[in-house]
Parts: C-alpha cells; structure tokens; sequence
C-alpha cells in the first residue's frame, strides 16, 4: 500500500471494502426469511417462481435456508475481525501488527539463534582447527558457493584476472590469518602502467621477453631477454629484484608458471603497457566475523591437507581433474571472446 504515491488509493480502496462488506450484509437482510413473503398452498409448498426446465422440473420461491444465511454471517464477521487484527484495510496495519516481512526476520533471527553457539565455537578456535572440522568444512562450501563462486569459480580455480584459491601460490601470502585478513577487508592490487618509465616500444618488448623466460616460456627470446634484464630495474620495487613478487603490495611472482592474467608475451606487454588494477571486495560488513572466520578455513583447507578434509578429496581426484578439463575449455572460450583474438595462455599452466 505504501507504494503508491498519494493517501487517495489507500482511502479509495478501504472504503471500497467496507462497501464491498456492507453491500453483502445488505443483500442478506433483504433476502432473509423474514422480509418476504410466502405464500403455501394446501400441500405446504411454496410458490412456483415460473422457471420449469425438462418438462417437470419447476423452481420453486422458497426462502433462502437458515443453515445457508448464518454461513453468510459468519463469513461477513469473520471478514470484519481479519480486517481489524490483519492488515488489509488501505494503509491500516491491523491490531496484531503481524507483517510478512517480521515473520521473515523472525525465521532469520531464529536460524542465527541456532547457529550462534556453533559461529561462536568456531570464532574462539584456532583457525587451522576449524579447518579440520567436517561441519565447518560442509558449512564454508555453501558460504563459498554462494558468495564467492560468481568470481572465483564453483571450484575456487578460478580464471583470468581471478586468482585460483586452490594452489599453494599466493599475491598477498596463504597463512589462515592472511586469507581472513583479504576476506574480511579485501584487496586492491594495482600495477601501474610502466610502458613510460621503460621507454620505447622495443623496451616493453624486451622486458617480456625477460619476464617470460623467468619461468622458461619457450617464447621468449634470449638476446631480448638480456636487454630486458637491464630494465627490470624499474619493475623491482614492487616485484622484487629477484622477480619474486611482494605479497604485502599483491605483486605477483613472475619466476612461476602460474599466471593471472596469462604468461604469453602479448599478455605480459599487455600488462605493462596498460597496468592492472583489480578488486577483491571487502566483506566484514556483510558477512560479518564468524561466516569469514568459516570462509577462510575452508579456502586454505583446498590447498592444504586437513585431518578430515584429506581423504574426501583424494576421493574427488578423479572427478575433479575432469572438471578441470572442461573449465578450461570454458576460460579459453571466454578469454577469446573477451580479446577477440587467439588464445595467448596456452603455454599456461595454471592462473596465479
Ligand atoms: C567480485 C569478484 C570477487 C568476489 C565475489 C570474491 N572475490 Fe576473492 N578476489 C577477487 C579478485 C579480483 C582477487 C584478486 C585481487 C588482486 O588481484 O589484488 C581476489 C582475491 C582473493 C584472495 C587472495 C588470493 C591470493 O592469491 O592472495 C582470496 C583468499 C579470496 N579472493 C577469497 C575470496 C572469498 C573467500 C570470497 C567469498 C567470500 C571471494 N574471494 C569473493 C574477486 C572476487
Ligand atoms: C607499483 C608496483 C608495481 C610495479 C612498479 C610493477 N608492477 Fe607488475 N604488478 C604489480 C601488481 C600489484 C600486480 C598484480 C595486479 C593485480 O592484482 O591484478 C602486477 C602484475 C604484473 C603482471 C601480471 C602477472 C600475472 O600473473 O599475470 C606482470 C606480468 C607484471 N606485473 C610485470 C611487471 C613488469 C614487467 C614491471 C616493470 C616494467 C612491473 N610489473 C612493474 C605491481 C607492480
């Protein structure tokens, strides 16, 4: 009712009901036993209405039945007290206040009554003890499927630009403690664009062609790579000189072959050239404490054996590499499409 924008409909239409509630009232008053007439003849039958159908049968004007006009009544009255107590006469609320919506918020409120003790546990143990707990475990995939599947996949493998909870490779570190951390605040990792700081086209060139050969991309070039090297410099604040990344900025490794947003040396030039930025969302304030402190028990148990979670997924091996399989063939469609080019992370063995 407090979709429209004016008082007039709400008025408009209680006033049709009560209309609507009195006009039946009426019409009962005038059709009860009392107010008309009848006439019997000698049999005790009441008048022939002059309505005959299939040759004998006739309608007769016999005054509504008793047992018929009370089940009038009652459903008038019954009308009447639903309006009083329940909501349904304009903006009214009814006597007893009920709303769908407060019984929605009860049901919430008593499941988070339910599950308060168990949160709380789980809040008050070490992480890694969580980890180990089935429930828990059981209780994190749904959270997981729910809120973080859309981008990192069912599978936690993720795909291009999102990173693959399931290895051991980390862009702000794997500690129990560092996953609650990026869930319950999130991360920004930001490259800027470096194809300035570098110089020519050919310099961007030949620091992919480095950056590749780090990891022994067959498609890097060894005298380009000598010339890249002496311009790594300006990448080494953020990736270290080593190229072994820094997990306080999120700046990847680049000595692995476990990539991003793809190893291939179009890819590489890409990201120099234009940078990155890419968010994680922060979600303390939506999911709150204990379904995080869930959550990042159940993200580092995929990359690492818990007391329980170990034989469960040497159980899935099987299914899981053929899963594999067909999510990869759903990421390079998908990247293809996005680029509109040739698939340029074939030489990728895994994404960061
Ligand atoms: C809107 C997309 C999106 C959603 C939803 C999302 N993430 Fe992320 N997540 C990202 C992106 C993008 C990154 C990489 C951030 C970066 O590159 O700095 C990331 C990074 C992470 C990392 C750090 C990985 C590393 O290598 O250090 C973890 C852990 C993580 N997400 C867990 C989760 C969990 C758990 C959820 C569900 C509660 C979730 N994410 C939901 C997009 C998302
Ligand atoms: C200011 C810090 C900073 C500098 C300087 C910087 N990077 Fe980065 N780089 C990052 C961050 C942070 C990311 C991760 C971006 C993300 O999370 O999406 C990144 C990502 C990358 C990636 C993508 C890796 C992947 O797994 O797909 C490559 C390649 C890369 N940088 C190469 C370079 C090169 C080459 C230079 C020097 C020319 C350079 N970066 C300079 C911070 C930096």
């Amino acid at each position: 009712m407090s979709d429209f924008s004016s008082g007039f409909w709400n008025i408009y239409i209680a006033v049709l009901t009560i209309l609507g509630i009195a006009g039946c009232a009426l019409l009962l008053w005038s059709q009860s036993r009392n107010r008309v007439e009848i006439v019997r003849d000698a049999n005790g039958q009441a008048p022939s209405t002059g309505h005959a159908w299939d040759e004998g049968l006739v309608e007769l004007n016999n005054p509504m039945p008793r047992w018929w006009m009370w089940m009038f009544v009652l459903s008038i009255l019954f009308g009447i007290l639903y309006l009083v107590l329940y909501p349904g006469l304009g903006t009214f609320a009814g006597k007893l206040g009920w709303q769908s919506r407060g019984e929605y918020q009860a049901e919430l409120a008593l499941a988070d009554a339910q599950y308060k003790p168990l949160f709380d546990k789980y809040l008050q143990q070490d992480l890694k003890v969580v980890a180990a707990d089935p429930q828990a475990h059981a209780i994190g995939e749904r959270l997981f499927l729910t809120y973080c599947a859309q981008c990192h996949g069912s599978d936690a493998h993720g795909s291009k630009g999102f990173p693959n909870l399931t290895d051991k490779d980390w862009l702000y570190g794997g500690t129990p403690e560092i996953i609650r951390t990026t869930i319950l605040n999130g991360r920004n990792g930001q490259m800027p664009s470096m194809a300035a700081a570098l110089g020519t086209d050919e310099d961007v060139r030949n620091v992919a062609h480095y950056v590749t050969g780090l990891s022994g991309s067959a498609e890097s070039d060894p005298i380009k790579s000598v010339f890249g090297k002496a311009k790594f410099g300006a990448c080494a604040a953020c990736h270290g000189a080593d190229a072994h990344g820094n997990p306080l900025l999120g700046a990847p490794n680049l000595t692995d072959k476990i990539w991003l947003y793809g190893g291939s040396i179009d890819t590489v030039m890409e990201t120099i050239r234009k940078g990155r930025n890419n968010v994680m969302p922060a979600f303390h304030d939506f999911l709150g404490d204990a379904k995080v402190q869930v959550l990042a028990a159940y993200v580092w148990s995929l990359s690492n054996e818990t007391r329980e979670g170990h034989g469960e997924r040497e159980h899935e091996g099987e299914d899981r590499k053929e899963h594999e399989k067909v999510n990869e063939k759903v990421n390079e469609k998908v990247n293809e499409k996005a680029r509109g080019k040739k698939i340029d992370t074939k030489h990728d063995q895994d994404h960061g």
